[in-house]
């Protein structure tokens, strides 16, 4: 194994299929190890492009498009950082010998389409998941519904960040359901999945890398267990170590070794699971860092993405815990370009806090714009003081003019 030196001809270069927030934390730690980074995202200035050797703007579900550029750049690796991708043309990409798609296509194919990875789940493996049926009508969901029982959840089954995704309490719900689902998914496929409700006590991501050994064969390791609350389909905070009972913890290390090891390659994946009592259940998988997993760059040796980064050139790892901790999302609370952050200051001055902003270009209501990091003995209070950091933050709209009125040169 070797890296060569970036922008010269013995180059390791690896491209970012995204370059969001959790990409750029990516590039960063590639970054640090010599590689040359090539980011690429669907619109300009994205987190990771501002951080990489090369920033590209492209539409990454376009196969024409996507092909072009990867002959061009010839990457060593392909680090897929979202599901909105033409997944066949990494497929054929991958056959043709052309470049390393990280962690292989079948597991980027499987894990963009929610029927693809709760058939191999639950059919093929034989996990448990909540219980489920597809539907392409209203006429075939308000049947699925009926058998699944109430309250269910209805979900496209292209799509993510809870985009389309809604719960019916009753028959009478299923048609808001449907229409919400078709408004909502990434391609209007017009085909759903519903899904029995599980009532969870908690649920957990579980950050589970495979990587060469010292034996030089890939190894399963698994990070502390993540806890953390959703809402409306997004995460807003997470926290680690998250206690489970031995039985609960050894059922979900065993479902997320058998997922990632059909799914196969080198690479960290985010495992998805609903913990009730000592009951598990797996929900999905992300083959690549996970947002909840965020917390790791305050409560690990080796954060997450330096974790995948690790993985995927062939290093070893350490997914031990350093300290407890949580994070707390900060949102943009505006929907304009070009926005400030007050009271930044305020908010480290919460003891062992961090602040993460990521510069996006433009916010949104709803847009996660940064993340809040707090370590310490207890994840109570790590989750306090994690909340009470990212409130502290103020997304503002400045006028215009006091932007260029801003003089941090002295
Ligand atoms: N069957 C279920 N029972 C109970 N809660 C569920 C179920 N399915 C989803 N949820 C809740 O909704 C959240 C989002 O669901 P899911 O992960 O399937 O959607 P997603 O759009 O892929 O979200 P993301 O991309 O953010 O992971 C889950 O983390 C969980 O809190
Ligand atoms: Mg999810």
């Amino acid at each position: 194994m070797h890296i060569g030196t970036p922008l010269s001809t013995t180059a390791t270069r690896v491209m970012l299929l995204g370059a969001g927030e959790l990409g750029k934390e990516v590039i960063i730690a590639l970054q640090r190890l010599g590689v040359e980074v090539i980011a690429v995202d669907r619109y300009e200035n994205a987190p990771g492009h501002q951080v990489a050797h090369r920033a590209c703007t492209i539409n990454m579900a376009d196969p024409v498009e996507l092909r072009e550029l990867i002959e061009k750049e010839r990457p060593h690796l392909l680090v897929p950082e979202i599901e909105a991708i033409a997944t066949d043309t990494l497929a054929e990409l991958e056959a043709e010998g052309l470049t390393r798609i990280i962690p292989v296509a079948r597991a980027t194919q499987l894990t963009m389409n929610r029927e693809g990875i709760r058939r191999l789940a639950a059919e093929e493996l034989g996990l448990s998941t909540s219980q489920y049926r597809f539907a392409n009508s209203l006429e075939e969901l308000q049947a699925a519904a009926d058998e699944i029982g109430y309250p269910c959840i209805i979900k496209p089954v292209m799509s993510s960040s809870g985009k389309g995704q809604s719960t019916a309490r009753d028959a009478k719900g299923i048609p808001a359901c449907w229409k919400y689902a078709a408004s909502g998914g990434r391609v209007d496929q017009g085909r759903v999945i519903v899904e029995q409700m599980i009532d969870f006590d908690y649920e957990i991501t579980l950050l589970t890398v495979r990587a060469i050994g010292m034996d030089g064969n890939i190894e399963t390791t698994f990070c502390e267990p993540i806890g953390h609350i959703q809402q409306k389909g997004d995460y807003v905070e997470s926290w680690q170590p998250q206690a489970m009972s031995d039985t609960a913890i050894s059922k979900a290390q065993d479902i997320a070794r058998k997922v990632t090891a059909n799914l196969g390659g080198q690479g960290l994946f985010g495992v998805e699971l609903f913990i009730k009592g000592d009951e598990v259940y797996f929900s999905e998988v992300s083959p690549r860092p996970h947002d909840t997993g965020m917390v790791t760059m305050t409560t690990q040796w080796q954060n997450e993405f330096e974790l995948h980064a690790r993985a995927i050139l062939g290093l070893p790892v350490d997914t031990s815990l350093r300290s407890a901790g949580a994070s707390a999302v900060i949102y943009g609370q505006h929907d304009a370009r070009g926005i400030a952050f007050e009271d930044v200051d305020k908010a480290l001055q919460v003891p062992q806090t961090e602040v993460r902003l990521f510069g996006k270009p433009e916010a949104f209501l709803r847009r996660r714009m940064g993340v809040a990091l707090s370590y310490g003995e207890d994840t109570d209070e790590c989750r306090q003081r994690a909340k009470q950091a990212a409130s502290l933050v103020k997304p503002v709209i400045l006028p215009e003019s006091r932007g260029d009125a801003l003089n941090w040169c002295g």
